[in-house]
């Protein structure tokens, strides 16, 4: 089947999972906010990101010689940084998109992504066809946000939203090793906040103006840094299917030459088929690139272009850098070897909002079920992987008397002091609790029924399955840690 887009994108308003940003006032293209099951969502994708690849990473590897571990460290930096950071990494003169206005409509749009000269927003009388209008030749348009600091209004106070996360923890490479005992190789991990003025936000969340990227930049040996690229690729794959995207909805792409940003030797994408996409297409979800010893070295000596096989410092017309680097040392001396270098950078590149709704696309599902009545019902349910679903368990009492609330309520303390997000819900039929809780993904819910106050068992039904198992209420908390921890 399918899925609807349009079906989601519903879900995802009615239950408070996103809601168009500033909504009451029309709302702001390119802009989104998570309500209160969005909010749990996303977090729980980035701190299953943070534990997998920071805190409870634990991977040895042998790229050469005997299998090691490496370290891997955070870092939070600054939403506004330094100017020359942006005019040394590229970002000032090259991160541009082309764009084209339409002069009768005053609309603005991607080069590449207006076709025949026909503008969208003209629909002509006939449906499904488009007035020809008259464009403006292609221009740059600089993606990043531009804002002002202090009191200088001019360009002396001018300063940009950062556009990716990596630039910080570039900057901050020498700090990193100074103030911590970490040898190459090593990685620096970021989640933040990133914003670009896209000329067309689209397709939900997707493209947005703000989003938040979830960045490594791993520093090892230039030697090995092909090795670490395929191992990078390949790590990156494999969490979103352990995540819960199946395997054919996800692809692990290589960048044509042609591709490749301006620092990147290589590239590939993780990708996704998401809904809103035609049939057979994909969406980029995280890009991993092998940076080479680009960013380090145009902090250091100023913004490089390609020069044949290398790069070299750009110059103006006196042959000065054109951007100055901040001739600060950014080598990397290893004092086993007595060896002094520029590491290479390879960097898995993904953003948390696109990550987000891959998972809510991948887990929205439908079924048939029986009612109360043995009726066929269609249920919609979120697919989610316990690790992320936004709520973790619900507690019904089967009736409202009879004690059963207290003892519902009783489990449900119990669950949320021991951390686990909950939900309790005694209105209505158990069916449509059970449906509530189906169409927002909660994996388990816990039922304090007549038989609960005879022998103080309850039942535990698996979102999935269905499956009902019986356990003492006392083992309620431990089962559904047991199952958190291991599915
Ligand atoms: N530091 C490298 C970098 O920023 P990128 O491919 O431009 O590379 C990385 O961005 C990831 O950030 C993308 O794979 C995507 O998941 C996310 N991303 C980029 N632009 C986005 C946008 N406009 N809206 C939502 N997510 C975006």
């Amino acid at each position: 089947m399918k899925k609807q887009m349009d079906v989601i994108v519903a879900l995802c308003r009615r239950r408070g999972f996103l809601f168009q940003s500033s909504e009451i006032y029309g709302g702001l293209n390119g802009f989104w906010d998570y309500g209160p099951l969005g909010v749990e969502l996303k977090r729980n994708v980035r701190e299953a990101w943070w534990r997998d690849m920071v805190t409870s990473h634990n991977e040895l590897v042998t790229p050469s010689g005997a299998p090691r571990p490496y370290a891997m460290v955070g870092l939070e930096t600054s939403i506004i940084m330094h100017p020359q950071v942006w005019k040394c990494s590229g970002h000032y003169d090259m991160f541009h998109d082309m764009m084209v206005d339409c002069k009768e409509c005053k609309a603005r749009f991607r080069a590449d992504q207006i076709q025949d000269s026909q503008c969208p927003l003209k629909p002509s009388k006939h449906p499904g066809e488009y007035e020809k209008c008259q464009l403006t030749e292609p221009r740059e348009f600089n993606l990043m946000f531009k804002t002002y600091v202090g009191a200088l209004s001019g360009e002396e106070g001018a300063a940009f939203l950062r556009p990716e996360t990596a630039q910080g923890i570039f900057v901050n490479f020498k700090n990193v090793l100074d103030s911590t005992r970490v040898k190459i190789p090593f990685g620096v991990a970021q989640i933040g906040k990133s914003f670009r003025n896209e000329i067309t936000p689209r397709n939900f969340t997707f493209r947005s103006r703000e989003f938040e990227q979830m960045e490594i930049e791993f520093f090892c040996h230039p030697s090995e840094s092909r090795q670490w690229y395929q191992y990078w690729r390949d790590r990156r794959f494999q969490w979103y299917i352990n995540l819960g995207i199946t395997s054919e909805n996800l692809r692990l792409r290589d960048h044509e030459p042609e591709e490749l940003s301006h620092y990147s030797v290589g590239t590939a994408d993780v990708e996704y088929a998401f809904p809103f996409l035609p049939e057979g297409s994909y969406g980029e979800l995280e890009g991993i690139a092998h940076r080479g010893d680009f960013d380090l070295r145009s902090h250091m000596e100023g913004k490089l272009i390609r020069q044949g096989d290398g790069f070299v410092v750009e110059t103006d017309e006196n042959g000065q850098p054109k951007y100055r680097g901040s001739g600060k040392d950014l080598t990397y001396f290893d004092d086993q070897t007595r060896e002094r270098y520029v590491p290479h950078v390879i960097e898995p590149s993904a953003g948390a909002d696109r990550a987000t709704l891959a998972f809510l696309c991948e887990a929205y599902c439908e079924d048939e079920q029986p009612d109360e009545k043995g009726r066929p019902q269609k249920r919609v349910f979120l697919r989610f992987h316990p690790r992320i679903a936004p709520i973790k368990a619900a507690v019904f009492p089967l009736i409202k008397k009879d004690g059963m609330p207290e003892k519902a309520t009783a489990i449900y303390s119990e669950l949320k002091e021991a951390g686990i997000v909950c939900a309790y819900d005694q209105q209505g039929a158990i069916g449509r609790r059970y449906r509530r809780q189906d169409e927002i993904g909660t994996p388990y819910c816990i039922t304090v029924d007549g038989q609960t106050l005879e022998d103080d068992t309850v039942t535990i039904r698996d979102r999935d399955s269905l499956e009902q198992i019986r356990i003492p209420s006392r083992e309620v908390v431990e089962e559904i840690q047991r199952r958190l921890r291991t599915t």
